[in-house]
């Protein structure tokens, strides 16, 4: 069969996406949280590249809420100590609350995640133990050389969050087109204090949440999944008239 334009020939190159937003997909769909990172620090100018696209994000009357305390080197290591020995006690007082309760389509997804998980990484269902090991590597921070806490204005409210969220999100998005794996971490956000004392945030700051990048072990079974999406129907709903 002679071969059209809709179908290449073998010989051809393989065309170049000229969607306008075909480099915008390529970072979305290849972005995902890693849970185990290589030692190797990031250069500084790496990280401040990150933090200069992440800058760009939209907020509530420009007020760019956002303020980022990064540890690296010694700093990372002091404050993986000071939060696994304060995840050994029992409590926890986050700077906003936490989800009251996951039901109905969030419970599960958020059980599939999960389950996703603890199968990469060889965790039985129902081993507490076990669970509870892997939830500890949160406070390990999952051996990332840096992690950088986020914070927002006391004053701002809930809304000083959310510019705070699209931060974390194009962060993260920056991260990823240069290279380098992130987890955003809800976690470190249960022990503000530590946060405080370790990274010298002020009083004044609302811990948002922390993210810890590196760069990826690819051979990790941690990293070794992907999550999925809701399809469109599922979130999104057109009102016509
Ligand atoms: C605000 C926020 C907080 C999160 N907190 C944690 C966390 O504490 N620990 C963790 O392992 N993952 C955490 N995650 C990662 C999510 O579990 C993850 O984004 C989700 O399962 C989708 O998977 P993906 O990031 O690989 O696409 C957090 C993500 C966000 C956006």
């Amino acid at each position: 069969m002679p071969h059209t334009a809709a179908q290449p020939r073998p010989q051809d190159p393989p065309q170049a996406d000229t969607r306008p937003d075909a480099a915008l997909e390529t970072w979305l769909l290849a972005r995902h949280s890693c849970r185990a990172f290589l030692p190797d620090p990031v250069p500084r100018a790496t990280v401040e590249r990150i933090l200069e696209l992440a800058q760009r994000t939209a907020s509530w009357c420009n007020c760019q809420p956002w303020q980022v305390a990064i540890a690296e080197g010694a700093a990372t290591d002091r404050l993986r100590g000071a939060l696994l020995r304060r995840a050994e006690q029992a409590g926890f007082t986050p700077d906003f609350p936490f989800p009251r309760e996951y039901q109905g389509e969030y419970l599960a997804r958020r059980r599939e995640s999960g389950f996703q998980l603890y199968g990469a990484v060889g965790v039985a269902r129902g081993d507490r133990e076990a669970y509870r090991r892997q939830e500890m590597r949160n406070f390990q921070l999952f051996d990332a050389p840096h992690v950088a806490i986020i914070t927002t204005d006391e004053a701002l409210g809930e809304y000083g969050a959310i510019d705070c969220g699209g931060y974390v999100a194009n962060f993260m998005l920056a991260a990823q087109a240069n290279g380098v794996a992130t987890v955003a971490q809800a976690s470190l956000a249960m022990y503000p204090e530590v946060l405080r004392e370790v990274l010298g945030i002020p009083a004044g700051r609302r811990v948002v949440c922390g993210i810890s990048f590196g760069y990826a072990d690819t051979s990790h079974p941690a990293n070794s999944y992907r999550t999925r999406r809701a399809e469109q129907a599922e979130t999104v709903s057109w009102v016509t008239d």
